[in-house]
């Protein structure tokens, strides 16, 4: 009987799924196809360009710990493309645990990753696992550029903004809607601070000579990965597209909610946002054109005296998202972790290293400011 394939993808059939399988197929890493349904699954499977040379099956799976554990054992590796987070993610993560599985997943969510933080983090730590949420386009390679800034002073504090243009997919458009009932926070002097609801940063981006519309959607990752870091004391991350018409249409989401969703019962509020949210996206974006959907991070970074700009100029946020999971999956199959439990993915397989990644395949690409 053949050994267990290293890595089950979890959410196979969906738009960042099919990237992290043909991904996976470039580093020749063999793989379970997973998901709720194996018909759509091998449909959108058979489309994934090169497929006929994976290593590769399709398992369908149901979605309790028990089925999922089931799945995962005796497999390294996790890749839970299933969003949003907040709703579907605690049971991938307690099935992996049980498995005894890395778990590396693409959710942005920060009420997502306090809460993986501190439910799983220790969890994982003693297993020698990482169990690292977020290793995808927002929020890694912000981070990864942010590790490389911190170097070159005293810098203790980091602003970081990541903007992209392009089509949410279904799954995105609920997790951005989803987002909304959640309290979002930044870092300031090692305390988490609540951001104000309902409010939109008009941001300065290099290359735009207008200005853009951000928010602070949930809050992002970065306030948690540096949460008691020995050299970071104060995170603001912001963000959103590049198309303020979109922002603004969120924005004023945001308002509504406030005034007319917020009173009502947790549940009746989640089902107001994901029908919101269907309204806005139902099916399924065409692939990605490099020329159209562009991506910036601005990272800056100050101390007392000290002062840091970088910018990643970058295309295609959802086929970085999918080399970024195959990549740290390649990782773990290959070797271990360089920080266990909850770890951010520059800290767990090397910001350099992920900022090359996507360099090599010409998705992003690193310029310092100052
Ligand atoms: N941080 C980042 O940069 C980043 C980038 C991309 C995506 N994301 C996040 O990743 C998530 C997925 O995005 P996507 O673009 O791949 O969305 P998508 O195309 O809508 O795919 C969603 C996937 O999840 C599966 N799924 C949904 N609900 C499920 C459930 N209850 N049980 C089992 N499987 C379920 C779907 O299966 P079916 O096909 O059977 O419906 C599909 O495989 C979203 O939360 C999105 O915000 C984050």
């Amino acid at each position: 009987m053949p050994s267990k394939r290293p890595v089950v993808l979890y959410g196979a059939s969906g738009f960042s799924g099919r990237l992290v399988a043909e991904f996976l197929r470039e580093y020749n890493v063999p793989f379970i196809a997973a998901g709720r349904n194996a018909i759509r699954i091998r449909d959108v499977m058979s489309h994934v360009p090169g497929i006929e040379t994976a290593d590769y099956e399709v398992v369908e799976v149901g979605g309790s710990v028990d089925e999922l554990a089931k799945l995962f054992a005796g497999a390294k590796v996790v890749c839970n493309t299933v969003g949003p987070f907040i709703y579907h993610g605690p049971v991938v993560v307690e099935a992996c645990l049980r498995a005894g599985c890395h778990y590396v997943d693409i959710g942005g969510e920060q009420a997502w990753h306090r809460q993986v933080a501190e439910e799983w983090g220790y969890k994982f730590a003693q297993k020698h696992l990482v169990v690292a949420p977020g290793t995808a386009f927002m929020s890694a390679p912000s981070d990864a550029a942010a590790r490389i800034c911190m170097e070159s002073g005293a810098i203790d504090t980091l602003e970081i903004l990541t903007m992209f243009n392009g089509f949410p997919t279904f799954g995105s458009t609920q997790t951005i809607f989803a987002v909304i009932q959640t309290d979002g926070y930044y870092l300031e002097q090692n305390r988490y601070h609540e951001w104000a609801r309902a409010t939109g940063y008009e941001v300065v981006v290099p290359g735009y000579i207008r200005t853009q519309l951000a928010l602070s959607w949930g809050g992002f990752p970065h306030p948690v990965w540096y949460k008691n870091h020995p050299q970071v004391a104060n995170v603001r991350s912001f963000g959103g597209l590049l198309i303020r018409q979109i922002m603004e249409n969120v924005l004023a989401t945001e308002k509504h909610f406030e005034e007319k969703i917020r009173p009502l019962p947790k549940k009746e509020q989640e089902k107001q946002l994901a029908e919101m949210a269907s309204a806005v996206q139902a099916g399924t974006p065409p692939r990605e054109n490099p020329r159209e959907q562009r991506t910036i991070d601005v990272i800056v970074g100050r101390g007392s005296t000290d002062f840091v700009q970088c910018v990643l100029f970058g295309t295609c946020c959802y086929r970085q998202t999918g080399l970024i999971q195959a990549w740290a999956a390649h990782n773990l199959v290959n070797g271990a972790p360089r920080q266990v439990g909850y770890a951010s993915p520059a800290a767990a397989f090397g910001a350099r290293e992920l900022l090359k990644t996507l360099e090599g395949y010409g998705l992003s690409k690193m310029k310092m400011l100052s």
